[in-house]
């Protein structure tokens, strides 16, 4: 194996060695934010005449080469990234390619990478989030007006429609999208040129590096600036919350489109046959959203537990960051994509709902605030209708089944609209408080998240 820092040793390192502390085939994911990093501090090398400008110009040349060439140029039998770009430098400049470690090292070059990485790495999620964001509410405004039954404990509470209920969902995507664009805005600062953890005594420009590669600003502190990986676990940890929510909508997508409650039907891209029962289809892409979740918090968990008591001053304990990030991001890019294809393919059984909804005395609360808004206390009003809850039950009927006439004996205080809604339709059309599922506050539901879609990144949620 090629190595960057033969001199002081001798003798050759067994294999288990080199390959337990070999991260090249992970680096190569980050090796573009290598080449560009490496691009800006040749740079300030020449323009501080650290190097002269001649030199800065060989090596800049040569790392653009490398990056026409691509990663398949790259030499593979090196430890990890910054061994491999230095390597193929000197096979195309020579000698003078060593002149691109001055006043740098590795610890400031990987924490320089990562961040680099992250930021376009997040921008690319946010945009996903965006696309999700449209399909839900295109899905929304297409149901804004069917009914389903919106529930509590797991048990039917209240008539909502089923555009309410994704829409829920949208406001959830508004949140992710907004605490990545956090994450994003903390994690711009620039290490370059804290070198192995203590600044140098070359007369090094950071803001000038900063500048070049889009950073906000040098980081003060060059020691906390190679020591620090929480804008890595910040990045695992939104991951982790936005699979969270995910898992959730896929749970409900798993629930729903079971006999059971037969809600809605999934499209045959995302869902699969059995091997042994033909009768079946199985929502896979959702099940596997909802337990891949597991990965994405284990994935915070991991560097959390690597990070904790860890010294100041790098530690090689944090190559190991590199493979939990590009899990979480690879799973929370598919598990988006694949959101969206299943809502995309959803057949919403909208009649099956509605019937659903039907006996359950969903209604119920609808009563006791016509009630109440007679000016009977709220409790006083509860107590009322759970009698006459009780009542249909032992007469095997439910509250929409009652006429004027039932209702003034089991209600005498009730007004006569009353009766409207005790149906579904009445109740939902009733509750137009804002953020409500009336079709009024709906309307302006729908024209708020649309607005927040237009809107270039995301504002903050409420
Ligand atoms: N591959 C290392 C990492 O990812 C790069 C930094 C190595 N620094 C060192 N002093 N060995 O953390």
């Amino acid at each position: 194996m090629r190595k960057l820092w033969g001199g002081v040793f001798s003798g050759t390192n067994d294999r288990v060695v080199e390959a337990f502390g070999q991260s090249i085939e992970t680096d190569l994911t980050f090796w573009q934010e290598d080449v560009i990093a490496s691009v800006a501090h040749a740079r300030m090398l020449g323009a501080t005449g650290i190097i002269s400008a001649e030199e800065a110009k060989t090596i800049e040349d040569g790392l653009e080469r490398i990056h026409e060439e691509g990663p398949g140029a790259l030499p593979r039998d090196v430890e990890d990234i910054h061994t491999a770009v230095e390597a193929r430098l000197h096979d195309l400049i020579g000698d003078v390619a060593g002149k691109l470690h001055t006043a740098r090292s590795r610890n400031d070059q990987v924490a320089t990478d990562t961040r680099l990485y992250i930021h376009n790495a997040l921008l690319e999620v946010s945009d996903e989030i965006k696309r999700l964001q449209a399909t839900v509410l295109e899905q929304a405004e297409k149901h804004a007006n069917d009914l389903m039954p919106g529930f509590t404990h797991g048990q039917r509470a209240q008539p909502i429609t089923l555009g309410f209920h994704l829409l829920a969902y949208f406001w959830a995507l508004q949140r992710h999208g907004w605490r990545f664009e956090r994450v994003v805005e903390l994690a711009n600062y620039s290490p370059l040129g804290s070198a192995a953890l203590a600044g140098t005594g070359f007369p090094i420009d950071r803001f000038a590096t900063s500048k070049e590669l889009g950073f906000t600003a040098p980081i003060p502190n060059a020691l906390d600036a190679t020591s620090d990986r929480s804008y890595l676990l910040d990045a695992l940890s939104a991951a982790a919350n936005l699979m969270i929510d995910l898992s959730r909508l896929s749970h409900e997508l798993v629930l729903f489109s079971g006999r059971e409650f037969g809600f809605v039907k999934l499209g045959d891209a995302v869902t699969t046959g059995s091997s042994i029962m033909p009768q079946k289809r199985n929502p896979d892409m959702a099940e596997l959203i909802r337990g891949r979740t597991g990965r994405a918090i284990a994935n915070w968990v991991s560097l959390a537990t690597t990070m904790k008591g860890l010294q100041l001053g790098y530690n090689r304990d944090t190559q190991d960051d590199k493979p939990p990030l590009f899990s979480s991001l690879r799973l929370i890019n598919d598990s988006l994509v694949l959101t969206g294809l299943m809502l995309q393919r959803a057949d919403w059984q909208t009649e099956r709902m509605r019937a659903a909804i039907h006996g359950d005395f969903s209604t119920a609360t609808d009563l006791a605030d016509a009630l109440a808004r007679t000016g009977m206390p709220f409790r006083q009003a509860h107590e009322i209708v759970g009698g006459a809850v009780k009542n249909c039950l032992d007469r095997g009927i439910t509250l929409e089944d009652l006429d004027a006439t039932e209702l003034a004996l089991l209600a005498p205080d009730a007004p006569p609209d009353t009766i409207n809604v005790l149906q579904p339709e009445g109740s939902v059309a009733s509750r137009e408080s804002y953020g409500g599922p009336g079709p009024k506050a709906m309307r302006e539901q729908l024209e708020h998240a649309a607005r927040m879609l237009g809107e270039t990144g995301f504002s903050a949620p409420v």
